[in-house]
């Protein structure tokens, strides 16, 4: 494969190319590297690459045309004459573009030749993007000085599962990303260092055992660090999910409770109201609260036949005949407990954990002051009571309780009218799922 490097510091590349696995694949013909600086191709004096940006602002902006005529020297031109040629693939390493992940380095193997161009200083005319096919790959969430670090972690990605780059074929299938998990770990001699043992399955012998063992250690790695990595990992096995289950958890969701406010809440008229509690919310609420392991959910109204209706659900389900013939809703429906006001869901939370719970709220208006990453922060050290309303919405006087309100789920969105008991749901999983 070869790779087209188009920088300002083509010298940057000489150490990393020229040592490991990359000097070796070269030495062999597996890959070649050809520098292009657009230095090369100004026609100035000073060999002028950038500029100050139009509209102020810091730092400089390279200049198009250098890049054009670098482009142009490896085959590659605008768009509407023609762009990159079949097997050729033009990127650019920018903090805007697709992150690299394994299964694009994966895809980029398969191409013929890779021009790789680093921007520096503020980057690139962005007329770039509009006159070329270029793709923008990011190495991550960062900004590093020029892309020729982000091209250097590409190179490597995507050198590596090349055929024969490596001495052993399945060193790339094995490694960690490449199944969808994280690697298990690796030991090597001495059989015992500073009183550490290497795991004793390893020098067993037993093939089967090992591979058992590896499969393990690889699940374990990928639950405590990457668990988002697990629901997208392809060729789960009913018995790796069985055994994920066996592994406990850091639980966030012991510091979480709900409330559902059926008063003092808003009528469409924008006037204080009450609303009357319903099965389904109630239902589906401690659903959601024992699935996600919630420490407590808490209907809300003052009002004594309500809270009578609210009684008879639960207890038929948790001590009367529905806790016979279902089981699982007992244990849901024993989260919920009924209050008569906020301030009393707040005082039952203190008396159980010792601390004052932070008041959350939720609103399918406004643009909150909140999100779900700064909700799953206080999380880790306090209980934090997450309130939903009913009717059209929480009155002011619990939304001034609460330290802040969370933006709402489609915020960015004209339509936004979500049942409580969907919104609640994508809430909830929202700060405790494992893909968030
Ligand atoms: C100082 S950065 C420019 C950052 C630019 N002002 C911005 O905020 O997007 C200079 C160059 O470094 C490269 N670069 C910086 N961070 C990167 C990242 N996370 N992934 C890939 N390339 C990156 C890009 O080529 C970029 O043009």
């Amino acid at each position: 494969m070869k790779f087209n490097l188009v920088t300002l510091f083509p010298e940057f590349f000489d150490s990393p190319l020229s040592h490991g696995l990359i000097s070796k694949a070269v030495e062999k013909g597996i890959v070649s590297f050809n520098k292009v600086d657009p230095r090369e191709f100004t026609t100035d004096r000073h060999k002028s690459v950038d500029a100050r940006p139009y509209g102020g602002g810091p730092g400089m902006v390279m200049f198009l045309d250098p890049i054009v005529k670098s482009l142009d020297s490896v085959g590659i031109k605008p768009a509407r004459e023609g762009g990159c040629p079949e097997g050729k693939r033009l990127i650019m390493l920018s903090p805007k573009g697709r992150p690299l992940t394994q299964k694009l380095a994966v895809e980029l193997s398969k191409e013929e030749e890779l021009t790789l161009v680093c921007g520096r200083y503020e980057g690139i005319d962005a007329r770039f993007e509009d006159i070329f096919p270029v793709e923008l790959v990011s190495v991550g969430d960062f900004v590093l000085n020029g892309g020729e670090a982000g091209a250097m972690c590409l190179i490597e990605a995507v050198a590596r599962l090349l055929p024969d780059f490596m001495g052993h074929a399945d060193s790339g299938t094995e490694e960690s990303f490449s199944s969808g998990l994280l690697e298990y770990p690796h030991y090597t001699r001495p059989p015992q260092y500073d009183g550490l043992d290497v795991p004793k399955v390893l020098s067993s012998g037993n093939h089967a055992l090992i591979e058992e063992w590896r499969k393990k250690e690889s699940l374990d790695a990928t639950l405590e660090a990457r668990p988002e990595l697990l629901s997208e990992a392809e060729g789960l096995k009913k018995d790796d999910v069985r055994y994920l289950r066996t592994i406990p958890r850091k639980r966030l969701g012991k510091n979480l409770y709900m409330a559902l406010v059926h008063y003092p809440v808003l009528n469409k008229f924008g006037e204080k109201a009450a609303v009357s509690l319903t099965n389904l919310d109630i239902h589906d609420m401690s659903r959601v609260s024992r699935s996600y392991s919630i420490s407590g959910f808490y209907a809300v109204t003052p009002i004594e036949d309500q809270k009578k209706l609210a009684d008879r659900i639960i207890s038929h389900w948790t001590s009367g005949p529905g806790s016979k013939t279902n089981p699982d809703r007992a244990a849901a429906l024993s989260k919920v407990s009924v209050k008569d006001s906020l301030l009393d869901v707040v005082e039952h939370i203190e008396s159980e954990t010792g601390k004052k719970p932070i008041l959350v709220t939720t609103s399918a208006r406004g643009a909150g002051n909140t999100t779900s990453g700064q909700v799953r922060e206080l999380l880790y050290d306090s209980p934090v009571l997450l309130v939903f309303g009913t009717g059209h919405g929480l009155a002011p006087e619990i939304l001034e309780m609460a330290a802040g309100c969370l933006r709402p789920i489609r915020f960015m969105d004209g339509y936004n009218h979500l049942s409580v008991r969907s919104a609640v749901a994508i809430t909830v999983d929202r700060l405790l799922g494992d893909a968030w």
